[in-house]
């Protein structure tokens, strides 16, 4: 025969307490599971699987998702990937696009026109300016030998973009800018004026007696219409733009070189 236990008064209150807490959430484990388990369509034999599968992808994206804000996190601390602060002075250089500067101005390009996915590819006409081939879109549309150069900080990074290309149409008189964009972590520090006063000079020193762009009214373009404005590119041209019952109108501009 065992020994009996005699508990206080207390303890066995606090036995009572843990026990009918133990029992209550153990009913609860029980009714869900139930609740749940009729809301699984399928045969009955196959519900407590599919359950468990739901339940594992479930933890498994959890799992990711916190990993990656860790290393997100991670990359933040290291300097890859932190913004520069709006107050401090950013020093750049503008470059010529090339092989080791493509990534980080394909990145910043379409950073700087999501607003026009998918119909926009400005990160396919960088690549293709550096190959022989030219790009079918940019040939098809009569956009010739196209340059393109990237405002790139001390540590690399890209930070803008900008270039200039020929139409057929008009190659003898005038450029056209290209993919003029700016990281948005890099806005409002002069790095845009500095890019569309570089493209004014190429053109000029190219022999060009106008250079040329398109824009359009969209919100997310309402910065370079200022810009544009206060370097001199004037609207010489409105039309409706191609994506019908837009609203949209693209605008073109000039400025005369000489
Ligand atoms: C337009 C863009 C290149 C400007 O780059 P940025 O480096 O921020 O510009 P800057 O700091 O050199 O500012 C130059 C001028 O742009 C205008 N500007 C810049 N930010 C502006 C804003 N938030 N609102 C209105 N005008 C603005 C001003 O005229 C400014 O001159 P100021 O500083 O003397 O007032 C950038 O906003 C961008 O990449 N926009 C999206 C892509 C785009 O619209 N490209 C042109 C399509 S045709």
């Amino acid at each position: 025969m065992g020994e009996k236990i005699s508990l206080t008064h207390s303890e066995s209150l606090l036995h009572e307490e843990r026990t009918s807490v133990t029992a209550w959430f153990q009913e609860v484990l029980r009714e869900t599971h139930a609740r749940v388990r009729d809301c699984v369509p399928g045969p009955a034999e196959y519900k407590d699987v599919a359950l468990v599968v739901a339940a594992g992808t479930l933890a498994a994206g959890v799992a990711c998702r916190a990993l990656m804000l860790r290393g997100a996190t991670v990359l933040e601390q290291r300097g890859l990937s932190a913004p520069i602060a709006a107050s401090s002075r950013l020093e750049y250089s503008i470059v010529p696009l090339s092989r080791e500067n493509l990534a980080g101005a394909i990145q910043t390009v379409n950073e700087s026109f999501r607003h026009g996915w998918p119909y926009l590819r400005p990160g396919r006409d960088l690549r293709a300016s550096l190959e022989a081939t030219g790009c079918p879109r940019t040939v098809a549309s009569g956009e010739l030998n196209a340059k393109y150069w990237v405002a790139v900080d001390k540590q690399n990074r890209v930070l803008g973009t900008t270039g200039i290309y020929e139409m057929a149409e008009d190659a003898a008189e005038a450029g056209w800018v290209g993919w003029l964009g700016v990281g948005n972590a890099y806005r409002g520090h002069g790095v845009g004026r500095a890019l569309i006063n570089h493209t004014i000079e190429a053109a000029r020193a190219e022999g060009k007696d106008f250079l040329r762009l398109y824009t359009s009214n969209h919100r997310a373009e309402v910065a370079a219409q200022s810009l544009y404005d206060s370097v001199g590119l004037k609207i010489y041209r409105t039309e409706p733009h191609f994506i019908p019952f837009s609203g949209l109108k693209i605008h073109y501009r000039e400025l005369k070189l000489h």
